[in-house]
């Protein structure tokens, strides 16, 4: 556990994964499933999201019920007419130390940089399975399954999303 973070408090990467790797296209999810978003906000409500300033700004908004911080290289970044709801940070550390004041687990929700970043503090990993290979820019990172146990399972027509624990 990062030393940064509450006794307890989770790391959980949160993401929807195309059979080919992709994650992204052209600033979006190339794919709607809608009973998949219902499962990413009964996943993350009431935590703390930790998402890149790409993936904020294809959102737009911070998500409702769900504390947000927002990593950016860019000193000058606010959330504009969203400031008062989304803290900002500079880096995956400091998303972090804002993330232990904050409620619930830390929920990474991308896109592929802050993935990348924060996939070796990752305890868990909640990864909807989308049995397509679209085109796409951005790609979920490699990962070594070989460290990791598969707790559950719940598949769906084309889809499955799978629930992952950092092998002790
Ligand atoms: N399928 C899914 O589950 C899923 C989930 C989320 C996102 N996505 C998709 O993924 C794509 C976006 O992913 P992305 O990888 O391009 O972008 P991203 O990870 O969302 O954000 C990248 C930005 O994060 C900031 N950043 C990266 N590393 C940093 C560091 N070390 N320190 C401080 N700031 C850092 C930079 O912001 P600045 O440029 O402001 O400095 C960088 O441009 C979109 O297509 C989105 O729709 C898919």
């Amino acid at each position: 556990m990062p030393s940064e973070l509450r006794p307890g408090q989770r790391v959980v990467l949160v993401a929807a994964v195309a059979d080919n790797g992709v994650i992204g296209a052209d600033g979006d999810i190339p794919w709607r499933i809608p009973e998949d978003f219902a499962h990413f906000k009964a996943t993350t409500l009431g935590h703390t999201l930790v998402m890149g300033r790409a993936t904020y700004d294809s959102i737009g908004r911070p998500l409702p019920g769900r504390a947000t911080v927002v990593v950016t290289r860019d000193p000058a970044w606010t959330a504009g007419e969203y400031a008062d709801q989304v803290r900002v940070a500079h880096s995956l550390d400091e998303a972090l130390a804002l993330a232990a004041e904050l409620p619930g687990d830390v929920m990474v929700v991308g896109g592929a940089q802050i993935y990348a970043l924060a996939m070796p503090l990752a305890t868990h990993q909640v990864l909807t399975e989308v049995h397509r290979s679209p085109e796409g820019d951005t790609r979920y990172p490699a990962w070594d399954r070989d460290g990791w146990v598969e707790t559950a399972r719940d598949e769906r027509e084309g889809w499955a999303i799978t629930w992952w624990e950092r092998a002790p």
